[in-house]
C-alpha cells in the first residue's frame, strides 16, 4: 500500500495538485502548495461543505473570524497551557519526534496496533525504555527525556519582542466562534438551537513529518459550533443527529467507500481538555486508519472560561422564559487537507499493463476539478478546431472545462482521465456533418453521441 502513496504524491505533484513548500529552496518540511488543479478539488470540497451544512440549514450561520486574536483567548480556551504533545528528542542525529507516534509507528513496523496518542509522559518513557525503540532516523537509542511541546504557533507584533506583543497564530478556529456569540446574538436574536459556522487555516507547530498533507503546520479547517441548552435537549440526541450527518456528508458528498471508514472512541487519556466524548471518523489511508473528522461534546467549556476571563456576560436568554444559562456546544470538525487527498486515495483506479496502464481518480462529478473537456479530433484541421473552440467557449462560463489539443485523442483522454475529469468531449468528422459529438464518460470509458444543442442539459442533468 505504500505504492499507493508514491503514485499519490507523484500524480499530485506531476498533474498540479499538491506541490511540496519552498521547494526551490530545498523545501520547508510540513509545508505544501496547492497547484491549479489542487487549488480547484480543495475549493470544490470546501464549497459543498458550506453548502451542505451552512446554506442549507437556516439555523447554521457563518463567519469568517481573524487568524490572529488577543493571547487572552489561547490562555481562556486552555490552549497555552494544555495544547502540547510529548516530544523526545534523538541526542546522536537531533532529531525531534513525538513520543506516541514513534511508540505507534514502531508497534505498526512489528505487525500490531498500539495506540497511545494521550498516554502520560512515565507510561510513554516505560514504553521507549521496555521496546527499546529506536531512532527511525539513525537508529541509535539514545533519547533525551520526554517533554512536554506546546502546538500553538507564537509570533510578536509590532517591533518589540515583549511579553505585551506576543501573539499566537490560531490553533484551531473554533475560538473566533466563541468569542463572537455575544456579537451574533445581539446582531440575529438567534433562537436555540443554532450553529456558527465557519472555514479557514489554522496552524500548529507539528514535529512529525506528515504524510502529503495529512499533518501540515499550516491547514484548511470546516467547523462548527452547535450551541444548546442541555436541559431542552439531551446532548446525547445531539451528538446522534450530527453523528448521521457527518456520516452523509462523508460517503455521499465526499463520496468516499464507506469501507474505508469507521467511527472510534476517543479515550479519556487522548481526548482533549475541552472535551467529555470525541468520536472520529477515521479513513483507511495508505499507512493506516488514521483521523479525517472530529466530533467533540465541548459542553459550556469554552464560553464559561471567556465569559470568566474577559468579565463579559456570555449568558444566553430564553426569549420565552427569560432564563439566562450559558448553552452547551456539540463541534463536528472537518480537516479540509485530509479530506483532499481521502478524496484522491479513494478514487485512484488503474488497469492495464505496466506502460500501457490506464489510471483514473474516480471522485465525484461535484468535486472534480475539471467536469469536461473539450478536443478536436485532430489539431491540425481548422474546422474542427473551430467548432470544438466553439463548444468549448459556449460551455466554459456554464461548467469548468478543460481544453486540450496535443498529442492524439488517446493519450488526451488518458490526461483526462488521470486528473479526474468525469467526461470528454469529441469533435470529430460527424459533427460537421450532423451538429453532434462523442462524449466519452471517465469510469466506463463508453462514449454517446449527443446533439452541440443538447450538451448543456446533458451535463446539467447528470451533475444533479
Ligand atoms: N476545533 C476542534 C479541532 O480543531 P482537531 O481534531 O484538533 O479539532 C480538527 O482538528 C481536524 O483538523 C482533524 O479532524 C483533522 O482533519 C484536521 N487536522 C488537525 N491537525 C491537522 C494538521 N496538522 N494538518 C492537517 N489537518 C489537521
Amino acid at each position: 500500500m505504500a505504492d499507493l502513496m508514491d503514485k499519490i504524491t507523484s500524480l499530485a505533484k506531476r498533474r498540479g495538485f499538491i506541490y511540496p513548500g519552498s521547494e526551490i529552496y530545498g523545501g520547508l518540511a510540513n509545508t505544501y502548495d496547492y497547484g491549479p488543479l489542487g487549488v480547484e478539488l480543495l475549493r470544490n470540497i470546501k464549497n459543498a461543505w458550506w453548502d451542505f451544512f451552512v446554506s442549507q440549514r437556516p439555523e447554521i450561520y457563518g463567519l469568517d473570524t481573524n487568524i490572529l486574536m488577543s493571547p487572552k483567548v489561547w490562555e481562556a480556551s486552555g490552549h497555552t497551557t494544555s495544547f502540547s504533545d510529548v516530544v523526545v528528542d534523538c541526542k546522536s542525529c537531533k532529531i525531534r519526534t513525538r513520543a506516541d507516534h514513534l511508540i505507534e509507528d514502531h508497534f505498526h513496523n512489528k505487525g500490531e496496533e498500539k495506540k497511545v496518542e494521550g498516554a502520560t509522559t512515565d507510561e510513554l518513557n516505560q514504553i521507549i525504555a521496555f521496546e527499546k525503540i529506536p531512532c527511525p532516523n539513525c537508529g541509535n537509542f539514545d533519547w533525551t527525556k520526554l517533554r512536554k511541546f506546546n502546538l500553538l504557533f507564537a509570533t510578536h507584533i509590532g517591533i518589540l519582542e515583549d511579553a505585551k506583543s506576543l501573539v499566537y497564530l490560531r490553533g484551531e478556529i473554533a475560538q473566533g466562534m466563541f468569542v463572537n456569540f455575544k456579537n451574533v446574538v445581539n446582531s440575529l436574536s438567534p433562537k436555540l438551537p443554532f450553529g456558527l459556522a465557519q472555514s479557514g487555516v489554522a496552524f500548529r507547530n507539528e514535529i512529525t513529518l506528515g504524510k502529503l498533507t495529512f499533518r501540515t503546520l499550516q491547514f484548511n479547517l470546516s467547523e462548527f459550533e452547535y450551541f444548546f441548552d442541555p436541559q431542552v435537549t439531551p446532548w446525547e440526541d445531539l451528538f446522534r443527529q450530527w453523528k448521521q450527518q457527518m456520516w452523509q456528508w462523508t460517503t455521499k458528498i465526499l463520496g468516499l467507500n464507506e469501507s474505508n471508514l469507521r467511527w472510534r472512541l476517543h479515550t479519556d487519556e487522548e481526548r482533549s481538555h475541552y472535551s467529555i466524548r470525541t468520536e472520529d471518523i477515521e479513513y483507511k489511508y495508505p499507512w493506516g486508519f488514521k483521523e479525517l473528522y472530529g466530533l467533540a461534546y465541548r459542553t459550556d467549556f469554552d464560553l464559561k472560561n471567556h465569559m470568566n476571563k474577559s468579565g463579559i456576560d456570555l449568558r444566553y436568554t430564553d426569549q420565552i422564559s427569560g432564563k439566562k444559562f450559558i448553552p452547551h456546544v456539540i463541534e463536528p470538525s472537518f480537516g479540509m487537507d485530509r479530506s483532499l487527498i481521502a478524496v484522491m486515495f479513494d478514487g485512484y483506479r488503474e488497469e492495464g499493463e505496466k506502460n500501457k496502464s490506464r489510471v483514473w481518480l474516480s471522485i465525484s462529478p461535484h468535486l472534480a476539478p475539471y467536469k469536461v473537456a473539450v478536443f478536436p479530433l485532430l489539431a491540425n484541421k481548422a474546422d474542427l478546431v473551430t467548432k470544438a473552440r466553439n463548444i468549448f467557449e459556449t460551455l466554459q462560463p456554464i461548467l469548468s472545462c478543460s481544453w486540450d489539443d496535443r498529442g492524439n485523442i488517446g493519450k488526451r483522454y488518458y490526461a483526462q482521465d488521470e486528473i479526474g475529469t468525469p467526461w470528454c468531449v469529441t469533435v470529430d468528422f460527424e459533427t460537421l456533418e450532423n451538429e453532434t459529438v462523442t462524449v466519452r464518460d471517465r469510469d466506463t470509458t463508453k462514449q454517446e453521441r449527443v446533439a452541440i444543442a443538447q450538451l448543456a442539459d446533458y451535463f446539467e442533468k447528470k451533475l444533479k
